[in-house]
């Protein structure tokens, strides 16, 4: 996050206080149909063309630290595995093995340099997924090897993320990644390390839970406290990036910069973090707002100076999510992980934390219901959630407008706001 990247938050979080109306020229929207969040239809085009051609977060680098380490991924629908190769390379399989379909491996994490279905024992080398033994060979007739491997999905890192994609034709990560760089480089992300994790299972489509995140229209309504909210939405700045990312930096309310003893929203300095590592490379701005970038399509981050948890949401089915946050931050005192007991300081991070989250959740189970009522068809939202549209806009193209019925498909508007 250079200088000039933050003058320009400064500058438009200045210039969404003082407006009386969306920019000028901005765009009506027209409604969102609600079956994109409650039709078998919507949910069956997300589950042939979204999840099959995006990017996703699978792991970290630290989860497969030494060659033939492995783990499975079924997040995406289909059971994958994330192995790390004897060159050091981190790819990704289908956990299926080319014989009678067993699973290679069953259990969710281990370490070998061959992989050895447990059914009958067809071995795949971890570089490249090549089948090298089969017992009873004589049985087979004209046994093809090379057609037998095991199937390659997309595997890149970023920051000692792990991402797959299973489509191999897939933009590559690092410039699908490249537009939140400036935002996401100063985190040193690859020195960060679990603090902890956290899964609720909640019964609505993913969407409802994406798009809790991409506004802070809602944030004083739910998330004031002895009536007074610490952020104040009206000077949300925000950013609309290529493939459907994001950002919004929201400034603190009247009462929480004097608090904070600011003289003004803008007046960012560091703020002692009490018990905590910071990491020293993140500007000043983080500690005296809320900052969040959205990595399309399921992963919301809310930044910190000292870490981050990543929220992830992942559909189950066409109304149940799991929605996951794993926390990340700097490890105590040059450790390489976090102790498994944390100290006092993270645990109340971690229950102030898990308070918002709650906050938030209370209202997924319920919308989704709402939302099947026959009482509402449409969704108008308005600039301020215009994160929202983006998202949308951006499955769409994943999709393909033309194998989407007339009546879901969102309209391309917001291309001319797009950050390039
Ligand atoms: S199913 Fe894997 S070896 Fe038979
Ligand atoms: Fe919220």
């Amino acid at each position: 996050m250079d200088e000039s990247l933050i003058e320009r938050i400064r500058r438009d979080m200045a210039f969404e206080f003082d407006r009386t109306a969306p920019p000028e020229g901005f765009p009506a929207f027209h409604d969102i149909s609600t079956d994109r969040h409650t039709s078998d239809l919507f949910h069956e085009l997300e589950r042939e063309h979204l999840w099959t051609r995006t990017w996703v977060i699978g792991g970290r680098v630290e989860d497969v630290p030494n060659p033939g380490d492995y783990m499975t991924f079924d997040d995406l629908g289909v059971p994958l595995l994330i192995v790390r190769g004897t060159d050091g390379e981190i790819r990704c399989f289908y956990n299926t093995c080319q014989h009678r379909g067993a699973p290679v491996v069953r259990e969710e994490r281990g370490s070998s340099r061959r992989l050895r279905c447990q059914y009958h024992s067809w071995t795949y080398e971890v570089d490249g997924g090549t089948l090298v033994s089969i017992p009873d060979e004589r049985d087979f007739v004209d046994l093809d090897w090379e057609q037998r491997c095991l199937p390659r999905a997309n595997c890149d890192t970023y920051g000692g993320f792990i991402f797959v994609n299973r489509d191999l034709d897939a933009t590559p990560l690092g410039d699908w990644i490249a537009p939140l760089r400036p935002m996401l480089d100063p985190f040193q992300t690859t020195a960060l390390r679990e603090v902890y994790r956290e899964s609720r299972i909640v019964p609505c489509n993913w969407k409802v839970t994406a798009e809790a995140f991409l506004e802070v229209y809602h944030f004083r309504h739910i998330h004031s406290h002895n009536g007074v909210s610490v952020l104040d939405n009206r000077g949300a700045a925000m950013g609309l990036y290529p493939h459907g990312h994001s950002r919004m930096i929201t400034p603190y309310s009247k009462q929480n910069v004097e608090r904070s003893g600011m003289a003004a929203w803008d007046d960012w300095k560091y703020v002692d973090q009490p018990g905590m590592r910071t990491i020293d490379t993140v500007p000043a701005m983080v500690d005296c707002t809320s900052s969040a970038v959205s990595i399309f399509p399921n992963t919301i981050i809310p930044l910190g100076r000292i870490g981050f948890p990543i929220n992830i949401f992942w559909p189950v089915d066409k109304n149940t999510t799991r929605l996951d946050w794993i926390y990340y931050a700097l490890p105590p005192g040059g450790e390489d992980r976090f102790p498994d007991e944390l100290s006092d300081d993270w645990k109340s991070r971690r229950s102030v934390y898990n308070q918002i989250m709650a906050e938030d959740e209370m209202n997924m189970a319920p919308m989704q219901r709402s939302m099947e009522s026959p009482a509402l068809t449409g969704i108008p939202i308005n600039y301020q959630e215009r994160r929202i549209w983006h998202l949308h806009e951006e499955i769409d193209r994943i999709i393909g407008t033309e194998n989407i019925p007339e009546h879901l498909r969102m309209e391309p508007l917001l291309d001319p706001y797009v950050e390039r």
